[in-house]
Order: C-alpha cells, then structure tokens, then sequence
C-alpha cells in the first residue's frame, strides 16, 4: 500500500526551510531546480544563493519567529453559501496574490462587504478561480458544508518570481515540533518580512522583494 503520510518541510528556529528528500523544487516555469536530497531554503530573504540558503540568516538580524495560529483551517475560514457551491475563505493564510479579485471580480469584490458573492458567477468558474489561488486560503466545496475539495497535486515547492515558495501537498512542521494544519496549497515566507511566519502575508510586494528568476 503506498505511504499516504505527508512530506515535510520543517521550520529551523531563525534558520531556512529543510526540504525533506522526496520534494521536488521548481521555478517559477515548472523547470525541476532539485529533485532528491535534503535541501535548505532561505526564509530570510538575504541569500546570495537563492533559493537556497547560504548562511546569511546569520549576520542579516533575521527574526524567523512564527505568528501563524495552529488551529485548523475549519475553525479560521468564513464560509459564502452559493447555489451549487460553497466558497470557504480563511484570511489568515491569504499572500494577496490577487488571482481572485483579478480575474473573477464578479465574486470577489475587493473594498465592498462581504467581498464574496458565492452566486456572481457561474460554478465552473468559481471552481476554476479557486483553483488558481496559491495560498490556499480559498476553498471550495460542491456540498453546503462539506470538507473542501483539493486535487492533490504534490509533493513540490515552486519558487514564485520576488514571492513566496508556493508549496503543494506537504505538511509544515514548526520550529517547535508542532505541525501546522495540513492543506493541499500554502505560501511560505521567504522575503523574511511576513507578519505571519511561516506563511506569505504579502509582505515581499510592500518592501520589493526580489529574486528576478532567470
Ligand atoms: S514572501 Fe515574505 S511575505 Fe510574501
């Protein structure tokens, strides 16, 4: 029977990620940057060698520390009823990627409350929208208050041009051991500036990270 357990990508107190062997990391296009080993990916923002580490969390005053909440996903998310889908939206893990508002604004209405009109649109297109979301901080269900539906996609992590890792079917473990809630798409810091460590809370567009990729 195959091993369903998650890969893991663990927090190092004030350090990078480490990647455990089995993830693949991919630019930005989907090229395969490192396939098998363990690797170490800067969460500091400063690595001469990104998106691996190189040490300068070290000498750069990084503050790694974590502010994400640990409860699950359930009990953060505000849930939109629609007919024919449920559009569930857990802020707290939000990068402000922008894939919502920008290319369905008929549901997702940014400045206006609620910002989310789970019947402006036709299912199939609110599927698709939600599915583009990176962090995972939209869902949906078919049902009125099923678990959200995710395809499985991973286990990878794709470094996103001057933003987050974007990782896909793993588990994050804390500096402390603790794991975080498990979900099929999350966003990692790695600018170093999110308020909400580990995860991308778009900071990295307010102070123009960059990691131009080739
Ligand atoms: S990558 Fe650091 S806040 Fe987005």
């Amino acid at each position: 029977m195959p091993d369903s357990t998650p890969k893991k990508i663990t927090i190092t107190n004030g350090g990078p990620y480490m990647v455990e062997d089995g993830i693949p990391i991919y630019d930005h296009v989907g090229n395969p940057i490192a396939a098998t080993g363990v690797y170490y990916m800067c969460r500091c923002g400063g690595s001469s060698n990104k998106p691996f580490c190189d040490g300068t969390h070290a000498k750069n005053n990084f503050n790694g520390q974590e502010f994400a909440s640990k409860d699950t996903s359930a009990n953060r998310r505000d849930t939109y009823v629609g007919d024919g889908v449920t559009i569930y939206d857990d802020r707290s893990r939000c990068a402000h990627a922008g894939k919502c508002t920008d290319n369905l604004a008929s549901v997702f209405k940014m400045g206006t409350e609620p910002w989310v009109d789970a019947n402006g649109a036709s299912v199939e297109e609110i599927i698709n929208t939600i599915r583009t979301c990176p962090s995972g901080a939209l869902s949906y269900t078919r049902t009125e208050d099923g678990e959200p539906e995710e395809e499985a996609e991973g286990p990878g992590v794709t470094v996103a041009v001057d933003a987050p890792y974007h990782a896909r079917g793993v588990e994050v473990v804390a500096g402390d051991g603790e794991s975080y809630d498990v979900r099929e798409r999350q966003t990692l810091c790695r600018c170093g500036g999110s308020k909400n460590k580990p995860f991308c809370d778009g900071t990295h567009w307010y102070i123009g990270f960059k990691h131009q990729m080739e």
